[in-house]
């Protein structure tokens, strides 16, 4: 069984922790937190206690060495990888980080660590979103002169275009103009290509139901980066290696 230490447990994290928690091939041994709410503090996830230890105040190689393992998941902010960067490498400890807005400075930090160890970084991590891109991907290389329009829809106090649909218009070499942005009630995350030929249409579309839908691609992102040699990944690079064993395999 994988050892994995979970790094953040805020709206995602905790989504996050149950469906490690609950996946045979993980043993999630504990939860980072800036700072632990109280003295010994545990959480549950799935059914189990799982321990928390606060990375804010230092102690993460001490931590480390006392609690080991094999791979750390992160959903904290950029800065959390300078706490724990060190640690990781000298240890060869895996790291999947979903980190969405990691600057330069931090992605090249995040980077080097794949010198050392195995590193997958995604601002994307559903593995439905990465699936639909690389099937759009795909259509819009097969059929560049079909029209294509990005649809986008989430919960009405979302402020900006997502971040997901510009990913898809830059993917597919779009401008920014091509997608359409709808702010409505609830929406947690709608995202849909539509390609529009001269005697069919063909729409691709994702729905994110809830937030556990993120531990689902960092449980498939880890199961396949322990896979590869050390360096660095993207969610991307592990499912087009998937991909490829699959069409090989058929
Ligand atoms: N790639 C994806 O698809 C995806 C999807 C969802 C979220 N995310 C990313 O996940 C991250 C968390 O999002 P969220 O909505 O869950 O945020 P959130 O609710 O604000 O939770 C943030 C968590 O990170 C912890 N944290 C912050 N700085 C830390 C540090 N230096 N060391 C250790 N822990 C630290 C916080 O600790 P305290 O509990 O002590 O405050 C908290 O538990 C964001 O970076 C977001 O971009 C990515």
């Amino acid at each position: 069984m994988v050892n994995v230490g979970l790094v953040g447990y805020g709206k995602a994290g905790m989504a996050v922790a149950d469906v490690l928690a609950a996946d045979p091939r993980y043993n999630l041994r504990w939860v980072a937190r800036r700072h632990p709410h109280a003295e010994g503090e545990t959480v549950t996830a799935g059914a189990q206690a799982v321990p928390v230890v606060g990375l804010a105040g230092g102690g993460v190689e001490a931590w480390l060495d006392a609690h080991p393992v094999d791979a750390l998941v992160d959903f904290s902010q950029p800065d959390a990888v300078f706490l724990y960067g060190e640690a990781l490498r000298q240890r060869g400890v895996a790291l999947v980080s979903a980190i969405s807005a990691y600057s330069n400075k931090e992605l090249d930090y995040v980077r080097s660590l794949g010198e050392h160890t195995r590193v997958m970084a995604s601002p994307n991590i559903t593995l439905g979103i990465n699936f639909l891109i690389l099937a759009a991907k795909l259509l819009r290389s097969i059929a560049p002169f079909a029209d294509v329009e990005i649809l986008e829809q989430h919960f009405r106090e979302k402020p900006e275009v997502s971040g997901t649909a510009r990913k898809i218009a830059q993917t597919l070499a779009l401008d920014e103009e091509r997608i359409t942005s709808l702010r409505l009630g609830g929406i947690v995350g709608h995202h849909e290509v539509i390609f529009g030929f001269p005697y069919q249409t063909v729409r691709l579309i994702h729905s994110a139901i809830k937030r556990e839908a993120f531990g689902t691609g960092a449980a498939f992102a880890l199961a396949e980066l322990l896979n590869q040699p050390p360096g660095f990944y993207t969610f991307d690079d592990l499912l087009m290696t998937r991909v490829r064993q699959g069409l090989q395999a058929a």
